[in-house]
């Protein structure tokens, strides 16, 4: 599903050189429910922005889904990263001027639905996402939590190939984390979705099959293992 090599991010900060990837090797198969984790600037999020065409590497291969991402053009990559992937941005990011739904119906007009069936599929992920009665809110009337669970809705509405999510459990309590992990999980089983998640909480990694260790932006243990509720 996801095959790096050498991956590295440098960025310019002036005369200072930040290496947050400093060569990640790296294989995920399809249907790997993997869990990155590490320090605060230890690399987790411009990995994820790497895998999410977010950014290019400054070196490196990657290839996911069996296509070189590194040879696509802009234009290639976007139409990949709405067909493909869905990611939850560390920050949320949703458009505040568009209601919970409107925004969850971003990603869905663009796999060819009909009006009505994206409206199902959005109504039914909000649902999924404990949000059925916050539909019509703007994302200033909502809190963070119910802002994190809109943007983990949109992530998941076209039922993308490969989740990618940044820690997004960081503003929910834990009875909604719950609700949110195992909706993952069930998508992960049920659709054979890869999902690529980062997150802080040691409580979360009986969910997943394998945890990748990042420090200075190196993987420094790749852990399998695991003991998801409900799975042998
Ligand atoms: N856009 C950027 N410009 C300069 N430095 C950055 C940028 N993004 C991240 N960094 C630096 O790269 C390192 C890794 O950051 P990040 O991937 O966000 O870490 P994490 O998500 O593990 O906290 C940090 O030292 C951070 O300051
Ligand atoms: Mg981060």
């Amino acid at each position: 599903m996801i095959r790096g090599e050498h991956l590295t991010k440098v960025y310019g900060v002036g005369s200072v050189e930040v290496r947050a990837l400093d060569g990640v090797d790296i294989e995920i198969a399809k249907g790997e429910f993997v869990g990155v984790m590490g320090a605060s600037g230890s690399g987790k999020s411009t990995l994820l922005h790497m895998l999410g065409l977010l950014d290019r590497p400054t070196d490196g291969a990657l290839a996911i889904d069996g296509v070189d991402v590194t040879r696509l053009s802009e234009g290639e990559r976007e139409l990949f990263r709405l067909q493909r992937l869905g990611y939850v941005f560390q920050d949320y990011a949703l458009v505040p001027e568009l209601t919970a739904q409107e925004n969850v119906y971003l990603p869905s007009k663009v796999r060819g639905m009909t009006a009505k069936e994206c409206t199902v599929a959005c109504r039914g992920i909000l649902d999924q996402v404990g949000l059925k009665d916050r539909a019509g809110f703007l994302p200033g009337e909502l809190s963070g939590g119910e802002q994190q669970r809109v943007a983990i809705a949109r992530a998941l509405v076209n039922r993308p190939a490969l989740l990618l999510a940044d820690e997004p459990c960081a503003n929910l309590d834990s009875r909604n984390s719950v609700l949110i992990l195992d909706l993952i999980r069930k998508l992960n089983r049920e659709l054979r979705q890869t999902v690529v998640m980062v997150s802080h909480e040691d409580w979360h990694r009986r969910y997943f099959d394998r945890v990748l260790f990042l420090r200075d932006g190196r993987i420094v243990e790749d852990e399998y293992g695991g003991d998801a509720p409900g799975t042998a």
